[in-house]
């Protein structure tokens, strides 16, 4: 890889054993990609901070760099840890383990003084930073659904980084130039088509069986073209969620929405899904029964969502089931007064900094209803019922559930 005269001082040691540290990770996984060279990044976004997913070995890691006075090159941001850090036992069914808290807090302390904004969120695309993130500029971000989310909405342009790599990339400000930083590689060659009767609307949980349908079957170098309307933000946002998780995609250019040009005359090659398909696997997905524990927020949800399931609890007299609904502290400093107080009449819980998922939530048996596609695929392998539901379905089956009044 050709490396500037800057990038060989820094990995030669010359700035310390830090940056060396992660310039030599950065250029060894380049070079091992048969990458040109060095690209500069504008932003990270570091997955794999909670303690429960990197343990000692990775506290002591980033400890080293912390200890050393690295700061990050760039602006970073981070994903979310295994519990909400105002209230240790917020999320049902799980008690935190103290010494797991002593171990997160150290990786918090040690990425705060490296520089990190402590944004413990999976929906970087929320925050008010990505305005300054410029369409076509290269980011280092690992977490799959914003990376999918990045390159297909955003038009900005990531790899699938794992947690490492997004941690090094931060250091040095650098990725490697390849995959989708490179602009002919973000072109599509396949359309996909949703053959489906004119009415047929594609709320996210649709969308999500698109999304694992696509991540099955596509079999080409470049970036999916879904020539379809996705219905809204949620839609879009679960969408991305569920290609991120059913596969190793980082992109589909989403017509009307991804901000790229390319000849569309020039694919030649259209794949149509069956709605009959889409039903099929929607009609295995769906609740037959009661929930014991009805979830949102992977990815974390948007204010907006929030204050639309506040908007139909309102309707709700006597509500059974326990809500839980996690976000980021920048979206749920936003929340409205009244939604805010009708979720706590409710008794629904708002959690922040973490998810089910990445928390060591893991009630064996449990029945748990949700929108997101994502958490049905890893939920399930802890042992969890899952279900999905759209978010805008929740009134009607509130009331075939019985939760609602009768006069409804
Ligand atoms: Fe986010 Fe947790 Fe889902 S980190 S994408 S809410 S698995």
């Amino acid at each position: 890889m050709y490396l500037t005269k800057e990038e060989e001082k820094i990995l030669n040691g010359e700035y310390g054993w830090g940056l060396a540290k992660a310039m030599q990770v950065i250029v060894s996984v380049g070079d091992s990609l048969n990458s040109e060279k060095l690209i500069g990044i504008t932003h990270a976004h570091i997955s794999g901070v909670s303690y429960g997913n990197i343990g000692e070995p990775g506290k002591k890691l980033i400890k080293q760099f912390s200890d050393e006075g690295i700061k990050f090159s760039v602006k970073t941001t981070v994903n979310p840890i295994g519990y909400d850090t105002l209230d240790y036992d917020a999320i049902p069914f799980t008690k935190i383990d103290r010494n797991y808290i002593k171990g997160q807090e150290e990786i918090l302390r040690s990425l705060q003084k490296m520089g990190a904004d402590l944004t413990l969120s999976c929906t970087p695309y929320y925050l008010p930073m990505v305005n300054e993130i410029k369409i076509g500029s290269s980011v280092a971000w690992g977490e799959s659904n914003a990376v999918v989310y990045g390159n297909s909405v955003l038009g900005i342009k990531t790899n699938r980084e794992g947690g490492p790599i997004s941690l090094m990339a931060a250091i040095v400000g650098k990725i490697y130039y390849y995959g989708l930083h490179i602009e002919e590689n973000r072109i599509p060659e396949i359309k996909y088509k949703v053959n489906k009767p004119e009415n047929y609307e594609i709320n996210e949980v649709r969308a999500s069986i698109i999304g694992e349908i696509i991540s099955k079957i596509h079999n080409n170098d470049k970036p999916p073209y879904l020539y379809e309307k996705l219905r809204n933000e949620t839609t879009v946002k679960e969408f991305s969620a569920s290609i991120g998780a059913a596969g190793n995609l980082a992109m589909v250019v989403i017509k009307g929405i991804t901000p790229i040009k390319f000849n569309e005359k020039e694919i030649n090659e259209t794949i149509t899904i069956d709605f009959n398909d889409i039903k099929k696997r929607e009609d295995e997905l769906k609740p037959n029964d009661k929930p014991d524990l009805i979830y949102f927020g992977c990815p974390h949800t948007s204010k907006y969502e929030i204050e639309k399931i506040a908007k139909y609890l309102k309707k709700v007299d006597n509500l059974k089931t326990q809500i839980v609904i996690t976000s980021s502290r920048n979206e749920m400093s936003k929340i409205d007064k009244d939604a805010l107080n009708i979720l706590k009449s409710k008794n629904v819980k708002l959690i922040g900094d973490t998810c089910l998922i990445v928390s060591p939530f893991g009630y064996h048996g449990l029945n748990v209803v949700t929108n997101s596609y994502k958490a049905y695929f890893y939920l399930s392998k802890k042992g969890i019922n899952v279900s999905l539901i759209s978010l805008d379905d929740l009134e009607e089956v509130l009331r075939l559930w019985k939760n609602l009044r009768v006069e409804l």
